[in-house]
């Protein structure tokens, strides 16, 4: 069976997340699409995927949204898993309905918020005011969920 994890990230934190979980899954057959990089890409050649993005300022990245709005139909046609890295933890579920369309969540095999990090040396001059003022850290944190990370890979595997 072929996968593909589907993403994108701005300072990293995502690609870490789809790099463990290619690994978790075992790294056959499994490609990671960076949608920052890749654009065009032959989804039917894939019989699974997982899809994941984070929120900046309340919203999951265009290029996830778009992606899913375009793919919808094929992506339903296959076993799949939705993903979201965040770090405003009492927001996570309104963040994930919000990201995510309706449709897909109630079909994926998995849904899951796996944390996040702040990486202030990854940020510019702005990101770093803002973080500080809304979140009070000024310093790099990762609050990184392994537990979810490994709990949407042992979803799909043990799904039908
Ligand atoms: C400028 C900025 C704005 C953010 N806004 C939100 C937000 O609105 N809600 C939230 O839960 N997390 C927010 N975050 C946290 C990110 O989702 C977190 O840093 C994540 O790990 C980023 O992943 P990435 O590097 O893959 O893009 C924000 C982070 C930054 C730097």
């Amino acid at each position: 069976m072929k996968t593909a994890i589907i993403y994108a990230s701005k300072h990293g934190t995502t690609e870490k997340v789809a790099h463990k979980m290619k690994e978790l899954l075992g790294a056959d057959n499994c490609s990671l699409i960076n949608l920052k990089k890749t654009e065009v890409f032959d989804l039917n050649v894939y019989s699974q995927l997982i899809i994941g993005g984070s929120i900046h300022a309340g919203q999951i990245q265009r290029r996830v949204k778009s992606f899913l709005e375009r793919n919808t139909v094929a992506i339903l046609e296959k076993k799949f898993a939705l993903f979201l890295v965040y770090m405003n933890e009492p927001d996570r579920d309104k963040q994930i309905e919000k990201a995510f369309p309706e449709i897909l969540r109630k079909k994926a095999i998995s849904v899951r918020g796996v944390g996040g990090e702040f990486l202030f040396d990854k940020m510019n001059f702005f990101e770093r005011l803002m973080v500080k003022k809304i979140s009070g850290y000024s310093e790099t944190v990762s609050q990184l969920k392994t537990e979810e990370i490994e709990g949407l890979v042992n979803d799909l595997k043990l799904a039908k």
